[in-house]
């Protein structure tokens, strides 16, 4: 059942669209009206507006205007139904479609409601990690060998998490309140509960936001060489690797800018790609890229270009995000893979080369069919019939994960011409008709 038009204008009635949009962006009273900086483009001089009386926000710079279900879709690359499920239950009211039984009702705003709680818990320590940056002259000095800016480092929110077991008990006067495992936190010894310490000491704090902007787990890197380089918040309710996009938040707004996405392997190649003019960069945490991640993406962006440090991890690297980039290339959307110098990630790149080096980079990055072509030829000998069978076989579990469409239908072309057979042919040997290719784009778990 749809959502009925009148609770829309209900909840629009009480939702009041300055309150929400101040949630995300710092608004001045001019006149009748309210302004600030415009979330949707880059700009230095306010040209966004937001109107009380018309419950309308409008930027004269970019043209994007609409209200507060409008403005939270937008802003937080949420869907429709979703956005009005949160406000309804922020302003207390219950949307009429829902056909869910009252204990389910019950879970799902636990639920939420403990999702709060673990990102309240976990902002808070990410104000304190940028406390202790502030008395650290040596993270500072860390920061600063590694070419940070300082404007950089408070737009990523960065800190530093002090030596020492329980320093966080200066900021959570309960140590032992279990919200502080739940998040990650803190670690509880396997068989003394007793024993308790932080999980960061002694590295320099990266936050992790959703879209929406909640701190939801930290990445945590050490000053010198020792092991584990970087840390991770474990998994939690709020925290899922292979969800999250390391940047995406931060890059909101350059994704429009630029209209693609960059999508590196690291922490810091986000951060120096932003200070160095390319804010379109995210990361993923240290996991190999996952169908979800490309879906996430490509709710901001229709272009990703992946870029891969030039070594034979990022090769390896460079697969898997094929594989997970396959199924949701369709026909509109463009996917590339970016291959740096064996020696270089983007971060020393980006800092060896300039800015239009990289972006020279980015110009000559390889699409998604060449790659696919690429990788199903490795070690084939095309000279051989016997190397161009082996060919067809590699490329045929990667051509199936393509969703229907031209793209599809084109290389596949491409592969029968080097396989040197007619294409009818090899639709017929992989039995293309007879079994119709799943969409895994409506398999994916709603994003949230
Ligand atoms: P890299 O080892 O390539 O490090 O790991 P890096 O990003 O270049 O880091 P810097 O420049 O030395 O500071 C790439 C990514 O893999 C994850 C992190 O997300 C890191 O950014 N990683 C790496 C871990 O999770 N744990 C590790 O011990 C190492
Ligand atoms: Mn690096």
């Amino acid at each position: 059942m749809a959502i009925p038009q009148h609770f829309i204008q209900e909840l629009l009635a009480r939702a009041d669209v300055v309150e929400i949009v101040g949630r995300y962006v710092q608004l001045k009273k001019t006149g009748a009206n309210f302004s600030g900086l415009c979330p949707f483009h880059s700009e230095k001089s306010p040209s966004f507006t937001v109107s009380p009386s018309k419950q309308f926000y409008h930027c004269f710079g970019c043209g994007k205007n609409g209200n507060a279900i409008g403005f939270l879709m937008d802003h937080t690359g949420a869907g429709f139904v979703e956005v009005v499920h949160e406000l309804a239950q922020q302003y207390g009211m219950q949307v009429p479609e829902d056909d869910r039984s009252p204990a389910e009702r019950a879970r799902a705003a636990q639920e939420t409601e403990k999702r709060h709680t673990l990102t309240d818990v976990l902002s808070r320590a990410g104000e304190a990690y940028k406390r202790h940056l502030k008395d650290s002259p040596r993270a500072i000095d860390y920061l600063k060998k590694r070419g940070l800016s300082g404007a950089v480092a408070r737009d990523f929110g960065l800190g530093y998490a002090p030596e020492g077991w329980r320093t966080l008990a200066s900021v959570f006067p309960d140590y032992t309140d279990p919200l502080l495992a739940e998040s990650g936190l803190v670690i509880v010894g396997e068989d003394d509960a007793d024993k308790r310490y932080d999980r960061f000491r002694d590295r320099i704090m990266f936050p992790i936001r959703s879209v929406k902007g909640e701190v939801i787990g930290f990445g945590g890197r050490v000053l010198g060489d020792e092991k584990p380089k970087y840390l991770n918040s474990p998994e939690t309710p709020v925290f899922h690797k292979g969800r999250e996009l390391y940047g995406l938040f931060e890059a909101r707004a350059a994704l429009r800018d630029y209209g693609y996405a960059l999508v590196t392997e690291g922490y810091m190649d986000v951060v120096a790609l932003a200070q160095l003019g390319f804010g379109n960069a995210v990361a993923t945490l240290g996991t190999a890229c996952t169908p979800e991640h490309v879906h996430k993406l490509f709710r901001f962006t229709e272009q990703i270009v992946f870029s891969f440090d030039g070594d034979a991890a990022g090769r390896r690297a460079a697969r898997k995000a094929l594989e997970a980039a396959l199924p949701l290339a369709t026909d509109t959307r463009s996917v590339k893979f970016l291959f740096l110098p064996p020696e270089h990630d983007p971060d020393s790149f980006i800092r060896a080369e300039g800015s239009d080096a990289f972006a020279d980079a980015v110009k000559g990055a390889v699409p998604l069919s060449r790659f696919l072509l690429e990788a199903a030829a490795e070690d084939c000998d095309m000279e051989t019939a016997e190397g161009r069978s082996h060919f067809a076989a590699n490329a045929r579990p990667l051509w199936q994960l393509l969703p229907p469409g031209t793209l599809a239908q084109q290389l596949l072309g491409e592969i029968a011409a080097q396989v040197q057979i007619g294409v009818h042919e090899l639709e017929q040997l992989w039995d293309i008709r007879r079994a119709p290719r799943r969409s895994y784009e409506k398999e994916l778990p709603a994003p949230d």
